[in-house]
């Protein structure tokens, strides 16, 4: 008996292993289904009083009296314990409305923000993330009229040791703050908080006078359907139209729902914000979980704000004759025009003028001629080789170059040189290829070089859209901005293809690979991109590429087929007309002396992309590389010298003063003009007015003798072949061109010439 019990005794204090696995189990899962109880019940209570106080209470009878007060304390009482869980789904971008603030704000730990509406203080724990309160804030109020909402708030803040966050129960349309921060508060946020504020106008002149003029910004996050026609006469103030407008259907539901509620989506309120303030940053988004409603995130700041030095940048951005002191040369610059015309109506500038860099110049948005584009840039990487134009032009400080932007990389090649030039003016009337330079040059000034590789080296990204928020936003034009917002999350997405999948120059890299998938070569391709010697490249490339990509099948379907030539290279019908032969010995006379060049897995990064879909390190634009990256990263960066135009070349050649370029570089563009038009003949009439004597335009064509060259030499100029392809020899290490010319301006005779 007694060994019995000893047994007993002894087999639990050493339990047989399965035991005590067992035991595990048991608890792991009683705690677990404990938890998920609490949690069920939590998450259904929350719920439940949610859905009741928001979709039911409406419609019961309930006597809240005339006062917004007690309106809104009906509304929040039952509901303050469980409004953060309950209210994650609904309001929608919070976050990173905070982080664009932050982003914005000027470095600085004496920071003073006042968040109207602030309810629960939600907003101050998430700002704590980005910026501690504690250490960068000097002071932060958080004001609203529910008593119970700010109870929460001042709990929050006691728990988090928050001593410098004052919560006031107040109306935003009259409470106080310290005299000393007015005219001084660095920050001003309504988080869907001025839709539920009836007499709107009031709460916002009321903080107008509170924020500092210079620096501080306002940020309201919010329900809100707008309309396309609320817009017109002052598109310019908005900071872009994208998904602006809300549909009629969608913009009467979603404003007779949410006014059960006491909350107003009326296009007035954020209309007012845009009036009263000059537009930094705009955001036009929809909460995917429930239903698609409409909400914004907005930047503002004072609308007069440095609006002198504004004017100045913006003069200077366009070369306009507006810097010159005679008042009878006529002013040419759009964006200035524009700025007196909203001046004299009371309207902010142009939202381009309330960026932190210069780099875009005004254009307009609503201009017919950029829908062709369909939103999409047709260049992901420049295929023009800027080695061979830096040779050719011989480049100096002195210089005041004009090019395409194309994909921004040739200029910021350009931008490169030990000595670069003054100013360079990229030009294309495609906005998203000035997109794509922003992105670029935004990326140079504020990123780590490990990210700008990611973005651009290999297209892709783990955090593209916490990157745009917190660090490049402040970089970019507000259209950029929307414009990297809607687009850049999936293009730049890891998981994705990436950057370089994208634009019609995608078509060159994937009909690459399956031209080589069907000819059988991809994994000789994969060789070749590894080669160490030029010997080993030209043996696979004779002996197995060449071979089996020129059989006639292949060549018949894709490499001669006039589809490919568009798509993938983009050369039009009037271009292809000017090759001198057909399109396969064209094709084959570019690529077989490639191969003979240089070694296109060390020195060839165009076709290392195409063949590849990414750069490497050693082989890529010279943006890409270390030593560039440091010398744009730095204080004044020759990044400070680019001005991006997005409009016709001859719309940009009109604007600047005459006699102010000396080198043009307008890549193979003439070739798409009809010979039969007046196309070559205008624009060379135009660059002949903003080139100085002397100015050169180098150009590249398909052909060896473009028939525009006889246009240049009838109106003054003297044109040079810089290089002509012959057989077996490369030009560049594209070779994509038949030719590259030069074409210099010859001065005028002078009077006093002519008389003799
Ligand atoms: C939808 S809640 C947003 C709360 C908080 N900003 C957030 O993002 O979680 C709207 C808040 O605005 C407050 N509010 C409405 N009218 C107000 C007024 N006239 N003055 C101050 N606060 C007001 C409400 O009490 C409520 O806390």
């Amino acid at each position: 008996m007694s060994s019995a019990i000893g047994d007993h005794f002894i087999s639990l204090a050493n339990p047989e292993p399965w035991v005590s696995q067992t035991t595990v189990l048991v608890t792991g899962l009683l705690l677990m289904l404990t938890t998920c109880l609490v949690w069920f019940n939590e998450t259904v209570r929350s719920l439940t009083l949610f859905c009741w106080a928001c979709f039911f209470k409406p419609f019961a009878k309930t006597d809240h009296g005339n006062s917004h007060q007690s309106a809104l304390e009906s509304f929040y009482r039952s509901q303050a314990s469980i409004y953060d869980s309950s209210r994650g789904v609904l309001l929608k971008g919070r976050e990173n409305a905070l982080k664009l603030a932050a982003s914005h704000l000027k470095k600085s730990n004496k920071l003073v923000w006042i968040d109207v509406g602030g309810g629960t203080g939600y907003n101050v724990e998430i700002m704590n993330s980005l910026l501690p309160i504690t250490s960068k804030f000097e002071k932060v109020i958080v004001v609203d009229l529910s008593i119970s909402l700010c109870e929460v708030a001042k709990q929050r803040f006691e728990k988090l040791g928050f001593n410098n966050v004052e919560v006031l129960v107040a109306d935003a349309c009259d409470f106080l703050i310290p005299e000393k921060y007015v005219g001084n508060v660095d920050l001003i946020t309504f988080s869907y908080s001025l839709s539920m504020i009836p007499p709107f106008h009031a709460a916002v002149d009321h903080i107008l006078p509170m924020l500092n003029k210079e620096i501080g910004i306002i940020c309201s996050v919010d329900f809100g359907v707008q309309t396309s026609a609320t817009s017109i006469g002052r598109t310019n103030t908005l900071g872009g139209t994208v998904n602006r407008h809300v549909p009629w259907i969608f913009r009467t539901f979603w404003r007779a729902w949410f006014e059960l509620d006491r909350v107003f989506l009326d296009p007035a309120r954020r209309d007012y914000l845009e009036y009263k303030f000059g537009t930094i940053k705009s955001l036009n988004c929809s909460n995917r979980v429930l239903g698609n409603i409409p909400y914004y995130i907005w930047i503002g700041c004072d609308k007069d704000r440095s609006s002198l030095l504004l004017h100045r940048l913006n003069a200077m951005a366009t070369e306009s004759p507006y810097l010159a002191p005679a008042s009878s040369v006529p002013v040419k610059s759009k964006g200035y025009e524009r700025a007196l015309e909203n001046n004299k109506k009371h309207l902010p500038y142009p939202s381009v003028y309330y960026q932190r860099e210069v780099w875009r110049v005004y254009y307009e948005e609503s201009n017919p001629q950029y829908a062709q584009f369909n939103d999409q840039y047709i260049y992901a990487f420049t295929w023009e080789d800027p080695r061979e134009d830096i040779k050719i032009l011989n480049l100096k400080p002195s210089d005041v170059v004009l090019a395409i932007t194309s994909a921004g990389d040739n200029l910021l090649s350009y931008a490169s040189i030990e000595k670069p030039p003054r100013r360079i003016h990229g030009v294309d009337l495609n906005p998203a290829q000035n997109h794509l330079c922003e992105l670029k040059l935004a990326s140079l000034r504020c990123l780590k070089y490990e990210e700008v590789w990611k973005l651009f080296g290999l297209g892709k990204v783990e955090n593209f859209e916490e990157l745009l928020f917190s660090k490049l936003a402040p970089q970019l034009s507000s259209n950029s901005f929307q414009y990297w917002a809607k687009h850049g999350p999936q293009i730049f997405d890891i998981k994705g293809k990436g950057l370089y999948d994208t634009g019609f120059t995608r078509w060159a890299l994937r009909l690459a690979k399956y031209v080589f998938k069907i000819a059988g070569v991809s994994d000789t391709i994969e060789e070749l991109l590894t080669c160490k010697s030029m010997e080993e490249q030209k043996f696979l490339w004779e002996s197995k590429i060449k071979p089996a990509i020129f059989n006639p099948i292949v060549s018949k379907m894709l490499v001669g087929n006039p589809i490919f030539l568009w798509k993938a290279l983009g050369v039009p019908p009037n271009q292809a007309k000017m090759m001198n032969s057909s399109i396969l010995t064209y094709v084959v006379d570019t690529l077989d002396p490639i191969v003979g060049r240089s070694l296109i897995s060390k020195d060839n990064y165009f076709y290392y992309l195409t063949l590849r879909g990414r750069y490497s390190s050693s082989n890529c634009p010279d943006y890409l590389t270390k030593e560039t990256f440091k010398k744009m990263h730095q204080k004044e960066s020759p990044l400070d010298n680019i001005r991006l135009h997005t409009d016709t070349l001859n719309d940009v050649f009109e604007r600047l003063s005459s006699g102010s370029l000396t080198v043009a570089v307008i890549m193979d563009h003439m070739d798409w003009f009809d010979p039969k038009k007046n196309d070559a003949q205008s624009e060379v009439e135009h660059l002949k007015k903003c080139l100085c004597n002397g100015g050169r335009v180098l150009l590249r064509s398909i052909s060896k003798e473009p028939w525009y060259i006889r246009v240049f030499e009838e109106n003054g100029f003297h044109c040079q072949a810089a290089a002509v392809r012959v057989k077996r020899m490369t030009i560049d290490r594209t070779n994509m061109y038949a030719s590259a010319w030069v074409c210099t301006k010859i001065p005028a005779r002078r009077v006093s010439d002519l008389t003799i």
